[in-house]
Order: structure tokens, then sequence, then C-alpha cells
């Protein structure tokens, strides 16, 4: 039976060091996030950040938006807080309604207080290695596999989804940690078996329960972004489920991360840490500089 990773615990610890830390500042690092619309998920997701932001002592500031906005409203804020001396942090929750073009919103975020390291202009730091803000989904893969793995030099890596927020910055990440990183999608052939070859399996691809045991290598890590909601036999209510099929894989993986309590909670932490960060670099006045 694999090893099981406590993501509620390590993001626990990681919140208690954010608010120490903001405790000993001069002034008081602010979070904006921006809400469009009335997605459920979308909402518990704003809330917990509003939440976690206030209990490390931050400012938070929500904006909740009809799901009617326009795209010139949506970037009249984004310019605002742009501006806003007491804003460090911007977050626009994804996805946006249909008729809003994400792109263009997040190209207008300042790049220094993209917590969500979404612009191309993060995006692109990473990609060359240098420092920038990391998009916070795989910044918290990342310090989970680092405190388990240690030293990840020359592990085969194989990310299974391409997506701007996970996908591609996780195998950037992986990149600099020396592994060796294949990125797998929906149009890759022989799927299982390329699995079976990683040492670190990143499931990252949006559908439940879609990795299963026989696709892991014995002894590998695994760790399961997906968040599917999915009907529970049961009790007909909906239940969390990961992309990986959690019970097979765990007899085989060595270690694991489950859905919930794996990931999900170091999301949030790591978006505080990235709001941290860009507010003691703002602060300073410091060109771009941080540690991942
Ligand atoms: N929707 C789901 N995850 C995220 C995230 O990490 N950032 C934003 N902005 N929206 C999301």
């Amino acid at each position: 039976m694999a090893d099981i990773i406590d993501g509620k615990m390590f993001a626990e610890s990681l919140r208690a060091g954010i608010a120490a830390e903001v405790a000993s500042l001069s002034f008081r690092p602010g979070l904006a996030v921006v809400l469009v619309g009335d997605d459920p998920a979308s909402k518990v997701y704003v809330a917990n950040k509003v939440r976690q932001t206030a209990e490390v002592g931050m400012r938070s500031f929500e904006h909740r938006l009809p799901a009617e906005t326009t795209q010139e409203a949506l970037l009249a804020l984004v310019r605002k807080l742009n501006a806003d001396a007491a804003v460090h942090g911007i977050l626009v929750q994804l996805p946006l309604p249909g008729h809003l073009r994400a792109d263009a919103i997040i190209a207008a975020i300042s790049p220094q207080k993209d917590v969500d390291g979404l612009t191309v202009s993060n995006a692109g730091l990473l990609a060359n290695g240098l420092p920038g803000l990391v998009p916070c989904t795989p910044l918290g893969c990342l310090l989970l596999l680092r405190d388990r793995l240690g030293d990840m030099t020359g592990l085969n890596a194989v990310v299974v989804g391409r997506s701007n927020l996970v996908g591609k910055p996780i195998a950037q990440l992986l990149l600099q940690q020396n592994c060796t990183v294949t990125i797998a999608h929906s149009k890759t052939r022989n799927l299982p078996e390329l699995c079976r070859g990683a040492d670190i399996l990143i499931a990252a691809v949006g559908r439940a329960e879609m990795i299963k045991g026989d696709w892991i290598k014995p002894g590998a890590t695994v760790i399961d972004v997906g968040i599917n909601r999915v009907p529970a036999a049961e009790t007909g209510k909906t239940k969390l489920t990961g992309d990986v099929a959690f019970a097979e894989a765990a007899n085989v993986a060595g270690i694991i991360t489950p859905v919930p309590g794996g990931v999900g909670p170091m999301t949030i932490a790591c978006l505080l840490r990235n709001t941290l960060t860009a507010a003691k670099r703002i602060e300073a006045r410091a060109p771009a500089v941080a540690e991942v």
C-alpha cells in the first residue's frame, strides 16, 4: 500500500509559516479575487480563498461581478486593481463566462501582481528558468514532490495534461529539477504504456479515474491534480474524485496524493505564498526576483 501524502496538513504548515512572516512585515499584503458569474464550484473556491487570505493576516478584496459583465468592464476593474497600491496580488477566477476573452483579461494583469502566474511574461520567465511568479497548483505539486523525494535528478516524469494552468508549468518545474519530462495529452498514443515508464506521474486531465492501477510503475510517485464531481453511487449526491483510480493505484504506487486532501489544499496555500512574494517585491520596489 502506497504512502498517502497529507496535503491538508502540509498546506496548514505552509500557511502557518506565511502568517508568521506576514505578522513580521511593516505592511499588509493584499490579494484581490475577482469572480464573474455564479459557477457553483468557482463560488466555493473563491470563498475559501477569501477566508484563508484573511486567516494569514492579509487584506482580502473580493469583487463579485454578474455573469453579463462586459469585457470592457472587467478590463477596467483589472486596470484599477493594477493601480491600487493596497493590492499586491490579482486573481481572476477561471473559467470566465463564454462571452469573455480570458486571454485578454489575463494579459491586462500586471505581471508583478499576477499571483496565478498565467501572464505570458511569467510563463516566459518560467520557461526560461528565470524567477517569476509560478502557477499555484504546479507550485503546490513541486513542494510536495520535493518534500517526499528530495533530489529528482534523472527521474522519468510523465505529465498527463497540457493546460497552461497545470500541465505546461509543472513540466517546466520538473525539468528544472533535472527530471526527464514527457507531456502526454488526449492525442498521445499508448498512454498506459507511457505512464508505466514514469517514476513521477502527474495526472492533470480532468477525467474522473482515467488513470488505472495497471498504468502505474510499482513504487512510482503519483500526484493527482484532478478535481472531478461525480455522482456517488451510495447517496446520489456528488462526490470529488481525482483523475486516478485511487484504490487500484494505491496498491501499486510508492507514494500517492488522495482527492480530496492532496493537491487541492496546496493550491490556495501557494496562492498566499505567491501573494507574499509579490508583495515583498513590490514594496521593496525590486525587480522580479524570487525563489521557487
Ligand atoms: N480555476 C481553477 N483553478 C484556478 C486557478 O488556479 N486560478 C484561477 N484563476 N482560476 C482557477
